[in-house]
This record gives C-alpha cells, structure tokens and sequence, in this order.
C-alpha cells in the first residue's frame, strides 16, 4: 500500500494483463455479522482485508465474538442461537448473551472507523441484543446520517442516544425494556439502503413472530438490498418480499451458519478496472477475475453502462475481460441509482467521451465518505473539465485543455481510484492523487494492481537523479525522496560495489586486464534489493558490500568502460512505474539524461568531512578530521578528472548546497523542485 502523502501517476498509455480482486466489501461485512449471530463456527473464504472489514472484526472481538485467522480464511465463532433460547417466548425482553457460542458482551465502547456496513447493521442488532454500548467513528461518520434508522429501532422500544448532533453518531444504546413487534416497523429507504439492510440483517435476533418493516419513500440502491437478502438466504432466514415496500421476516427465522462461505470479488472495484480496459486495453484485453456475469452485487450492472460508453466486454460466470470499443467514449444520459458507488468510476470514464455525460439521481453521494457530488464536482474542474452540479445529477463536459492537477481525495477511498484513470489522457496532463492510503477503506494494493495491467513508455514514467561527490548525503536524500514520493530507489553505487565484489570473489584482478571478464560477468549479475538487504545470487551481501574495501574495490571496476556499459541496461531498468529515484554520479549524464528532474548535491570539503568522520567513529571505526578531509579533497580532485565517468553536474542539474541543511531541508527543496515540474493548475 502507499502510505506516502501524495501518489504522482506517470502519464499511462495502455493496459492489459490480469487482475484478481479483492473480495466485496458489502458482502464481507453482512457475512462477518451474520456469522457472529449464528451457532457454531463459520470458515469466511477470500474475504476483504481492508479498514472496513477489520472496524467490523475488531468490533465483533470486542464484542466477544472468536475469531481465528487460518491462512487466509478467517473462522468466526457466533453468539449460537442465543436469541432464541435464553429468551422466555413471548416475554418481549431482549436476549441476555449467556447460553452456547461465544456470547457478546453486555457492555462495549466500539469504534467503527468510516465504515457505515459496520455502523449501521451494529446499532441494529445491538439495539435488539440489549446492553450499554457505545457506537463511534471519525469526524466524517459523525457526520454521516443514521436517524432514520434510529427512529425505526425507536418504534420498536429500542432505547439509543444521540451524543452529539441529533441524527447522528456518536450513539449510546441501552437495553431496550420490551420490543413491540406487532406493527410493521416503518423505515426511510431514500438516503441510505444501508438502513432497511441493518433492519434485515438484526431482526431475526427476535422474531418469535413475523416481523414486518415497511420501506417508507422510493427504497434507493435496491441491489444492496438483493445482497442483504441473498446473504440472509445463505444464513438460513428466508425474508418474503413484496416489491420493494414491505419485507417479512417470518416467525421462528434463525440464524444458521453455512459452516463454510466464499466471498466473491468487489464489484464496485472492478469498475476501475472496466474503465481501465475501455480507456487503454488496446492491443491484449484486461482480465478481471473474481467476479462476472452470476455475480449477486448490484455494482456488476456498471458493466452495462460501460458498454454503452464504449466498453468492449465479455464475460464467464466469475470473469470479465475488457477491450476498448468504441473510442473516444460514448457520453450517456444515465440513471445511476441501482449502481451509486460505481458511477463515480463513469464520471472519470466522462472525460474521454465525445459529448457532455449526465449521471442522474444520485442524491445519495451527498451522504458518502464526503459529499461525492461536490468532490467529483471539484475535482474534474481541476482537470478542464466542465462540470454541472445538481442537487441529484452531475454533468461533465470532456476538457478541451487538459490540466495537471492534484486530486484532493478526502479521505473517499472511490475518490482515490476512480481519479487515477485520469493519468491515461493522452495530453500529458500530470495527475497527482493525494493521500493514496485512502484506498485501504476497499482495496489496499489497488495502485500496486493498477500498475502490474497498465504500460507507459520508458521516458514516461519520471525519474528524479541525485548525483553529487563523495560523503555529499545522496544516498540518504535519494532514499528519503524515493520513500516519500514511494517510487523506486537505485543505488548505482551499490551496483558496482557487488560488480567488485563479484569480480574480486571469482579471483579476478580488478583491472584493464581483465576488464572484458568482469564486464560480462557485470552483465550476468542476479541482484535483488528487498526490504534494506542486497542479494547476490541468493547470497546477503548486504554487509560485504559496505566495508571500505569494497568501497576501494568498487572506485577500481567503476573506472572501466567496458564494466560501466555493462552495467547501463541493468540500471536503466529500474525506471518502472510509478518512478524512480536515482542516485550515483552518471545518473543525469549517462543513464538517465532524460530524467524530468536533476539534482547535484554538494557540500563544503569541511562539512562532507565531519559527517565521514562521525560515521566512521560511530561505526567504531578511528580516524582524524583533516586526514578526512585530505582524502576527501583527493578523492574530488581524481573524481573530477578522470577519463571514465568524470564527477560533473548534468548540465540541466539544479545545483543543492547541503552545507547548511538538514536532511529534512534538502528533502523539502527536492519536493519543492519536483512539485513546480508538474505544474499543477
Ligand atoms: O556511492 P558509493 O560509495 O556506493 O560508490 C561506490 C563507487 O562506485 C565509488 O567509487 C563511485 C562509483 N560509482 C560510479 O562510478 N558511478 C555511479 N553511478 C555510482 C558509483
């Protein structure tokens, strides 16, 4: 995952390959709740490992419930019945948690994060188990709405508590003193589905009699709704519906556990991925695998539009694959309300289209993550687009003149995904999306997969050089700009300190003798960096190649053309996406003379010196500062003059003199640097 502070996309040609999605985050949060009320253990398949789905875990734990991570599949233990059995029939109080499972505390403090399918579903069902319990969340799910479910639980005798605004959490639930399930439970559907599914999934907690909700106003997101009830249908509680008005849950429902389930991939992540084969699967389609055609998510119908807009798709039972069809897209005229959260990926798609797009009655995003409409809004304005915001609908005139932009994302996981599509204008507007860790809430390593299916041209993904002399730090401001830009480090220095002590290993003399041997044997060299060590061959070679001898060793085969030249295609390699910072002394001239950004860092003989010496003294190591300094000065002098790859700045270098800087200071001028490259609108 990047958890760096902004994710700079390299401009993105094409796409193809094949991606295995994560699992669903609606299904995996309604499993992990039906799981834990229903007897015995569960073994949850493939199920999505994200903020979202561990709030809920973590809730259930601190509930009480058991539960085991094996291998990759999770095993829930529920409450057992509990419901059902401890509760005198007919008395109406609510069921105490003693009896067989696992058992859920009477009292907890839950946190859930920004994960309104833990929120909501947990108030409900905790309302009806009875018990103190405090329900909360960040700043944005305090501001997320939950009073009609509130006043729907209210009905029914259900005691809860707003504890800051009315309407919305933070609550306290306390036990509730008898349930009135007689008359049917009224519920708004029309600004979160969300409520009626909590509804859904709590109720059979304590229908001894058929319990009926009645939908009050247009239910919205109704394929959320087929989830809930195909989930309760795997659980054992077959729901009667009558349209989308009234719902039954019949007398004697309870919970039983499948013993063993599957998660099927996200739909809604797919949607990214849909797009992704419409903008740029041009020569081999994108495969998506996980989810397909017999996929009970509502999301699967993006497809559809995506079709419309030009998509070439084909699908199996639990696959996709996608081509670009039509192109530039088509723009629609679309009524998004069975697919909300997947719009948002058609309101990107939106940019490439031949015409304004219009998403309609999507009222809904207003009460997401963040005010969707208004972000999206925002955002694609960045990028010259056109944008008309409606109370319910959104229309996006494709930009005339790209923009470089920086995408706020608002901590709106969609927002982060969907945005980075954008990199595939062919204008070469920069897109930067911000705070890229955001996608954690649905799908951690999506731009880890978002990068192994897209391709760009080499001199398309940027590379940041630091060249500079001896002791001058670049090594650390290399690393340091590497990890907070979370591209790619090379240390080219490190290159030729294995290639010397590959050479020295096989007895080799280290000179022109023998120059062509070590150069083919540069050429040959099996190296892996992982994780702050050096493999060579499958041998840590992370200390040997620190000690001064190979420091001496590497100056030696560093001289050699032919070794130098061996070493060019293996350094060039490392520009993969989504970057590369590059540090070493022909990084700008030699191997990278296209890198967008250059930088030659230096510092007095004096400071480069004292910082030599204090390293050297705290590795234990004696020496004195003006014999430092001596070497130092000699070290420059030969550096600068030799023959084969002399010590000079790249004539498009910006000059940094670290003299007086903390490292923490030449990062911040770098970034700065970089920054001003991309322009931003
Ligand atoms: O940066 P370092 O001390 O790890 O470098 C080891 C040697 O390799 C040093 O003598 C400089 C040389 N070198 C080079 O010639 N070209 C590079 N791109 C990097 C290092």
């Amino acid at each position: 995952m990047f958890s760096t502070a902004f994710l700079d996309l390299a401009p993105l040609e094409e796409a193809g390959g094949t991606v295995v999605l994560p699992g669903s985050k609606s299904i995996s949060n309604r499993v992990l709740l039906l799981a834990a009320l229903s007897g015995g253990t569960t073994v949850v398949h493939d199920l999505l490992d994200s903020d979202d789905t561990r709030v809920m875990l973590d809730a259930l734990r601190a509930l009480g419930c058991s539960v085991v991570h094996k291998g990759a599949a999770v095993e829930i233990t529920g409450i057992g019945g509990v419901a059902s059995r401890t509760r005198p029939a007919g008395s109406g109080i609510p069921p105490s948690p003693s009896g067989g499972g696992s058992g859920w505390g009477r009292s907890a403090r839950l946190f859930l994060g920004n994960a309104g399918t833990a929120m909501r579903p947990l108030t409900a069902a905790l309302a009806l188990m009875g018990g103190e319990f405090e329900m909360s969340g960040v700043a944005r799910m305090h501001e997320r709405p939950i009073g009609d479910l509130v006043d729907a639980l209210r009905q029914l005798g259900c005691r809860i508590d707003y504890l800051g605004n009315e309407g919305y959490p933070p609550l306290k639930i306390h036990p509730a003193s008898a349930l009135k399930l007689d008359a049917p439970i009224a519920v708004r559907g029309d600004v979160s589905s969300q409520f009626l599914t909590a509804l859904l999934l709590a109720l059979p907690l304590v229908a001894r009699q058929d319990v009926v909700i009645e939908v009050v106003g247009e239910l919205i997101s109704k394929p959320y709704i087929e989830i809930t009830l195909n989930m309760l249908h795997r659980f054992g509680i077959a729901v009667q519906r009558d349209g989308w008005q009234r719902f039954t849950i019949p007398a004697g429902s309870r919970y039983q556990s499948p013993g063993e389930i599957h998660v099927e991939a996200d739909a809604s992540s797919a949607s990214y991925f849909v797009a992704l084969g419409a903008l740029a699967a041009t020569a081999s389609p994108l495969r998506i695998e996980g989810v397909g055609a017999d996929s009970i998510q509502g999301d699967i119908r993006f497809v559809d539009a995506a079709r419309q807009m030009g998509a070439a798709v084909s699908s199996g039972a639990n696959w996709l694959e996608v081509r670009r069809g039509a192109w530039p897209l088509r723009a629609i005229d679309l009524d998004c309300n069975h697919i909300p959260d997947a719009a948002m990926t058609l309101a990107v798609m939106a940019l490439f289209a031949d015409g304004p797009t219009t998403l309609r009655n999507i009222a809904s995003w207003r009460v997401k993550e963040t005010d969707r409409l208004a972000a999206m809004a925002t955002e694609l304005r960045k990028l010259g687009a056109q944008v008309q915001e409606g109370a319910d609908f959104l229309r996006v005139t494709p930009p005339a003149d790209w923009k470089s932009a920086s995408i706020h994302t608002y901590d709106d996981h969609r927002m982060a995904m969907c945005f980075a599509l954008a990199a595939f204008n062919s204008a070469g507007a920069r897109v930067r999306i911000e705070d890229p860790k955001c996608v954690g809430k649905t799908f951690p390593d999506y731009f880890e997969t978002l990068f192994s299916v897209s391709r760009t041209s080499r001199p398309h993904i940027p590379v940041l050089c630091v060249d500079g002399p001896t002791a001058s730090g670049k090594g650390t401001l290399a690393s340091e700009v590497a990890r907070r830009l979370g591209y790619r480090y090379l240390d080219s220095g490190a290159l030729y300190r294995i290639a010397g002590l590959a050479a020295t290993r096989a007895g080799l003399a280290l000179d022109v003798g023998h120059e062509h041997t070590i150069a083919r044997l540069a050429e040959s060299l099996d190296i892996v960096f992982t994780e702050g060590r050096v493999l060579l061959h499958g041998q840590d070679v992370t200390e040997a190649i620190r000690t001064e001898e190979a420091g001496m060793n590497a100056s030696r085969v560093s001289a050699l053309p032919a070794v130098r030249s061996a070493l060019v295609a293996l350094q060039q390699g490392f520009r993969q996406l989504p970057g590369l910072v590059a540090d070493g002394r022909d990084m700008g001239t030699v191997i990278f003379p296209d890198a967008p950004l250059k930088v030659y860092l230096t510092a007095s003989a004096a400071q480069r010196a004292e910082r030599r010496h204090k390293q050297l003294i705290s590795k234990g190591i004696s020496t004195t500062l003006p014999g430092l300094r001596a070497d130092l000065e000699a070290r420059d002098a030969r550096d600068s003059n030799r023959a084969v790859a002399p010590l000079k700045p790249a004539v498009d270098a910006l000059l940094l003199d670290n003299s007086g800087q903390s490292v923490e200071e030449s990062v911040a001028q770098v970034l700065r640097w970089w920054e001003e490259k991309q322009n931003f609108s």
